[in-house]
């Protein structure tokens, strides 16, 4: 990247911050990272996403689409009412009926946003909207004033900019400030621009466009070509003010520019990037885990910044390197994100109090429910497990929390497996509160398994993925099981531990099942509504 900061023009943040060098933070995980196959969340696990986001320094949450679905309205409504210092935003297209739906999303939050948004690109304006370059104008900034009437705070998106011809894109730009937009969002949405494009691109806006001085830019870059966070910092650099991410960078597609890089970037290299955020750093790896426990995305293990393998050091150069001087290997610390050094935790023999407090140093508050729940399975996985590290602790807790609403439960499993087959499962779920057993054969004992779920619960959905992996070292390690199914365009993935792989992953089949029949119901009210 060849921006230089000392090239880009004052920055816009001056009417609204008295640090000119402060970047907003604001969270899309639980629109536009929920917009991607296979991450839906509940409502209580999207009430618990923005809690931890908030608590974290976000400085405004997309919390939903509130015209999307009724779930959506629910969920943005009851994030508005909860969040104690973050802005809540609320998602709408260019009519009236979104507008105000997202405005009574938000009514209720401290400090409540809309973001609405329009195509600019001949692309999309031709194909996807069918309109003129002046019908749309118009809509500009009919959008703007109507969001004007619901709240000061108005965000204006020009989707698909980086394909948006400059003078048509510089006149939207005037006319949504003009008509009440505060924030001017410049979409990568097809992830297409490269670093330096897109520099001179929000450089241009801010330069030529006559009232860009009140408005706060903000990026919004996909990552279709791996460039997200590479641009979302270049667009920083040429004078944008807020970006916006996703935690574990999760989006349509490829994804969004990844909150922690974005974080850990401006942190790391402040000499070269010298912003500041409201994030603390620390919790980043708790953010990371919640987020994949309740979407059930894992996390690629050389992921930057929060994948398992981002502070392992493999090599015998590495390793001796390190024990001589971190700083050979080492451009952050792994207590600056929040990642522990793998200890050994307790036993069978530890107490209620010492589980409490091993619970508060990960970064977990549980309620009295939850902690006792948490309890018990630690102590019956202590029973069946020599050694507990923290890694487990998180496992069992993290696991408690995906699925505390379940309306299915793997109560039992006994499975025939080796060489002689056909390997047989016998399987007791619970269903809405009502046991039900089956047995069933396979090819394998996994095959049998599901074979049995499918009995218990028939369905049509394809096994799309179905991966293994261990939680710690050793043959007593905890199995996590990740399965995705596939139906009518519905995708689901559910997540399973346990110290027996094939309970993890009948634990990780039923979970995908719990999540597909909230999707089916979100499906059919979208149905229902028209
Ligand atoms: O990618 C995109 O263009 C979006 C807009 C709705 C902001 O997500
Ligand atoms: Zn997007």
């Amino acid at each position: 990247m060849t921006v230089n900061p000392a090239d880009t023009p004052s920055p816009v943040t001056a009417a609204v911050s008295d640090d000119a060098n402060r970047v907003l933070i604001f969270d899309t995980t639980l629109r536009d990272g929920e917009q991607c196959p296979g991450a839906t969340m509940t409502y209580e696990e999207k009430l618990e996403v923005a809690d931890f986001l908030d608590a974290m320094g976000v400085d405004i949450i997309e919390a939903g689409f509130p015209i999307a679905s009724e779930g959506d309205f629910e969920a943005v409504s009851a994030i508005s009412k909860r969040v104690k210092r973050a802005t809540v935003a609320g998602l709408a297209r260019a009519g009236e009926k979104d507008i105000d739906r997202a405005g009574e999303a938000v009514r209720h939050a401290k400090r409540g946003r809309i973001h609405t948004f329009i195509s600019t690109s001949p692309v999309h304006m031709k194909y996807k909207l069918q309109k003129t370059p002046e019908q749309v104008l118009e809509m500009v900034a009919a959008q703007c004033k109507r969001a004007r009437t619901w709240v000061d705070d108005v965000e204006w998106s020009a989707e698909d900019a980086t394909r948006t011809e400059h003078d048509f894109l510089c006149r939207c730009v005037e006319t949504a400030i003009r008509n009440g937009a505060t924030t001017i969002n410049i979409p990568d949405t097809v992830g297409y621009t490269v670093p330096e494009e897109y520099f001179a691109l929000i450089k241009m806006l801010r330069e030529r466009v006559p009232n860009s001085d009140q408005a706060i830019f903000s990026t919004h870059c996909h990552n279709d070509l791996g460039l997200a966070v590479a641009n979302s910092l270049a667009g920083v650099a040429a004078g944008a003010r807020q970006i916006e991410c996703t935690v574990n960078g999760i989006g349509e597609r490829a994804g969004n520019a990844a909150l922690e890089e974005v974080v850990m970037a401006m942190r790391t290299r402040h000499d070269v990037l010298a912003y500041t955020t409201g994030v603390e750093s620390t919790m980043l790896a708790r953010a990371s885990k919640l987020v994949s426990t309740v979407t059930n995305f894992p996390v690629q293990y050389n992921k930057a910044i929060v994948g398992r393998n981002a502070f392992a050091h493999e090599s015998g150069i590495h390793q001796d390197g390190m024990l001589k001087h971190t700083q050979t290997y080492e451009i952050m610390t792994p207590e600056s994100v929040g990642v522990a050094k793998t200890s050994l935790v307790m036993g069978k023999h530890s107490g209620r109090n010492a589980f409490r407090s091993k619970l508060k140093e990960l970064g977990y508050e549980l309620g009295d429910n939850q902690l006792e729940d948490a309890f018990a399975r630690f102590k019956a996985l202590a029973d069946r497990k020599k050694h507990v590290y923290d890694e487990d602790i998180e496992a069992i807790v993290d696991e408690g929390i995906a699925h505390m609403h379940d309306r299915m439960r793997v109560t039992s499993l006994m499975v025939v497996a080796g060489t002689r087959g056909p390997q047989q499962a016998t399987l007791e779920l619970d269903i809405d509160g009502k046991i039900h057993t089956v047995t069933s054969t396979g090819n394998g004992p996994v095959d049998a398994t599901f074979n049995a779920i499918r009995m218990l619960v028939p369905h049509n959905a394809k096994l799309a993925l179905y991966q293994v992996h261990a939680v710690t070292e050793g043959t007593d390690a905890q199995a996590e099981v990740s399965v995705r199914l596939e139906e009518e365009g519905r995708t689901v993935t559910g997540r399973g531990a346990d110290t027996d792989t094939l309970v993890a992953s009948a634990k990780a089949y039923v979970a995908a099942m719990n999540k597909l029949v909230v999707k089916r119901q979100k499906t059919a009210q979208a149905q229902q509504a028209g």
